[in-house]
């Protein structure tokens, strides 16, 4: 089993992609930290624990992150999509257990360190722990054997503004750090994210499953809804969901080595990721960028894996 370490903001799809962790043999989740991002950063710590607590699994560690990019504040929050407690308005059972003393870049770095192998990090939210770790603890960040980031877009301009994906113009500093480093790194965006839709019977099939299934689509309802209304599509994109589908199963997504600049400035392009395609990258700190994804199959293995919760 490869051990895993998610950094999340949850966020509806981040709760589903933890759920999906734990619902895959292939990886053990070791800890969890969070990040500020779609909300702030207590409720996202607080929605973490009560996301695995309804998995059964507060037993996994949350440690808490970064409450603020590098060096910008973040420009908005995501309320709007994802609730403005960040799980789709749905309220569930506290946990018993309470969140790790630790920062989350000192976890982190503690969790690699004791490690025997190389851990995969899904970083499914603003890369800003990411960043802090490669800066603090150098010899820590050389443990991560893949880091998979939901992030970016090569090719379909942005989801915030028309050149961003949200998790990199969230801290755009951070990404450039994370992106422009030698850690082995897997960039999934929106090329791949924004054609896998998880339709309304994808979701009926672990709804009917049992007690999880139920309240995973009860928490993905408010998103559905606002995709119906808004785009007319009757499903939804869950973009960190997909990222932990290739941090559980490398090779699922179809990835090119490229190298990759996050827009810093401060204008219209801040927090785009200037990916060059003209060729294939042989430099150190080339990004694996996703470039193909077989839909139809990443939405099964999704719908079947987190039928299995309740099994
Ligand atoms: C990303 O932004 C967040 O709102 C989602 O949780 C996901 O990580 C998609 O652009
Ligand atoms: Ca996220």
């Amino acid at each position: 089993r490869i051990p895993l370490v998610i950094d999340t903001d949850p966020g509806i799809d981040d709760a589903l992609a933890v759920l999906l962790a734990l619902a895959s043999p292939e990886v053990e989740l070791r800890l969890v930290t969070t990040v500020h991002g779609n909300v702030e950063l207590d409720q996202v710590t607080e929605n973490a624990l009560r996301v695995l607590h309804l998995a059964g699994r507060s037993d996994v560690p949350v440690a808490a992150g970064a409450r603020a990019s590098l060096v910008h504040p973040q420009p908005e929050r995501a309320g709007h999509v994802h609730g403005l407690a960040g799980l789709g308005g749905v309220e569930l059972p506290p946990s018993p257990a309470a969140a790790d003393p630790r920062p989350a870049v000192v976890a982190l770095a503690e969790t690699l360190l004791a490690s025997p192998v190389p851990v995969t990090v899904a970083a499914i939210g603003p890369l800003t722990n990411i960043a802090l770790l490669l800066a603090v603890y150098p010899a820590a960040a050389d443990r991560i054997g893949r880091l998979v980031v939901m992030g970016g877009s090569a090719s379909r301009g942005g989801n915030v503004t028309a050149a961003a994906e949200f998790n990199i113009w969230s801290d755009p500093e951070a990404a450039r750090a994370v992106l422009g480093s030698a850690v082995p790194t897997v960039l999934v965006g929106l090329d791949v994210t924004l054609p896998t839709v998880l339709t309304e019977t994808g979701i009926a099939r672990f709804a009917a499953a049992g007690p999880v299934g139920r309240t995973a689509a009860a928490i993905l309802q408010q998103y559905v809804d606002h995709a119906r209304d808004a785009y007319g599509v009757a499903g939804v994109v869950v973009h960190d969901a997909l990222a932990l589908t290739e941090a559980i199963a490398p090779g699922t997504l179809g990835t090119v080595r490229r190298d990759v600049v996050v827009d810093t400035t401060l204008g219209a392009g801040r927090g785009q990721t200037l990916v060059d395609r003209r060729s294939v990258s042989s430099s150190a700190t080339a990004v694996e960028v996703a470039e193909t994804v077989d839909s139809d199959a990443a939405v099964e293995f999704l719908v079947s894996r987190l039928a299995r919760l309740d099994g």
